[in-house]
């Protein structure tokens, strides 16, 4: 059993992560914190030194290395599911569950958060507001080929357990 958490940096697909395997029982696998790992490098330094294309590959590489995994549940890059075929294959492995956002508030998760984002830095919130709605339209069709969706705002584990339960027979 492989679900994927899908959507834009600031959906909360990492903080759902920890508190869906926690409460399954399976292992949380934050697919950037992999792919770091895998280079002993941050996210950031990754697209200085690589550039996105770079990155990209280190992201698919990381994805087809958790493939013979089973139970994991997965919080990928807002960008993964939009290179290469990692969209097909990440339904094609296990479940996909797109956290849909508005983009008011992703940009306000952006910009509190602490997490580098090497794509979104240097923005002022106008600019940032704008980038995301443009970027988050390109990406929608990716996004809205997952097996389910949630939109974020006031939602609670049994959102996702309504989902998940009998996929995972419960
Ligand atoms: C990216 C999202 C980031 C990270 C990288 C690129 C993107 O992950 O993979 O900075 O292209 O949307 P989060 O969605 O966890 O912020």
């Amino acid at each position: 059993m492989k679900i994927f958490l899908i959507g834009y940096m600031g959906c909360g697909k990492s903080r759902w992560g920890k508190i869906i395997a926690g409460h399954y029982g399976f292992r949380f696998i934050d697919l950037d914190t992999l792919i770091e790992e895998r280079e002993d490098l941050s996210v950031s330094e990754i697209f200085e030194k690589y550039r996105e294309s770079g990155f990209r590959k280190r992201e698919y590489d990381a994805l087809e290395s958790i493939s013979d995994k089973e139970n994991i549940i997965v919080a990928t890059g807002g960008g993964a599911p939009c290179f290469s075929n990692n969209m097909e294959e990440m339904n094609r492995l296990g479940t996909t569950l797109f956290i849909e956002c508005s983009p008011q508030l992703l940009r306000e998760r952006i910009t509190e958060s602490d997490t580098e984002r090497p794509l979104v830095k240097n923005f002022s919130q106008d600019e940032l507001l704008n980038y995301i709605i443009r970027h988050l339209n390109n990406r929608m069709p990716f996004y809205e080929q997952s097996h389910y969706k949630l939109v974020s705002g006031n939602l609670e584990l049994d959102d996702f357990t309504a989902i998940l339960d009998p996929i995972i027979n419960l």
